[in-house]
């Protein structure tokens, strides 16, 4: 998997995703650059809140983008979301407890989830909606909204 950098491919068609994600590798750079060079786990703490915020904001505008454009992958998408959330959560509560700084494992972690969930899902959602040789597009509204709609 790629490090920590947006390319031209990684782009979903829509400008503010586009920055937001670069923003998102941007700051999770950040966090890994303060790992490494060891600055105080107040720092990292500081950037890993920045970077919660920021992907959960990220999250509910992508997940607007795909309900407008009626995606139907919708709620396994945002089954994606929820779970990372969670997981950002408890790097938190860790780190918070745990004063020697993040661990190399965990920051690993959040680059590969980043980067495959930009790379292969978030691509997903841009095909759907750049309408880009998908048999789903065969649905009627009808049956897009039963597929969105969320079991958990
Ligand atoms: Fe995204
Ligand atoms: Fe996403």
């Amino acid at each position: 998997m790629p490090d920590l950098q947006w390319k031209d491919s990684d782009s979903v068609g829509i400008a503010s995703l586009d920055a937001q994600h670069q923003g998102l590798f941007a700051t999770a750079h950040r966090l890994r650059d303060a790992m490494r060079s060891g600055r105080a786990a107040t720092i990292q703490q500081e950037i890993l809140a920045e970077l919660g915020a920021y992907t959960r904001s990220h999250f509910e505008r992508e997940e607007r983008v795909m309900q407008i454009c009626a995606f139907p992958a919708l709620c396994g998408h945002q089954h994606l979301h929820r779970s990372f959330l969670e997981q950002l959560q408890a790097i938190q509560a860790e780190l918070r407890s745990d004063r020697s700084g993040i661990t190399p494992d965990r920051m690993e972690f959040m680059r590969v989830w980043m980067r495959k969930h930009v790379a292969i899902e978030d691509a997903q959602y841009a095909t759907w909606i750049h309408r880009r040789e998908l048999p789903v597009h065969g649905l009627t509204t009808t049956e897009i909204q039963e597929k969105q709609k969320c079991h958990f």
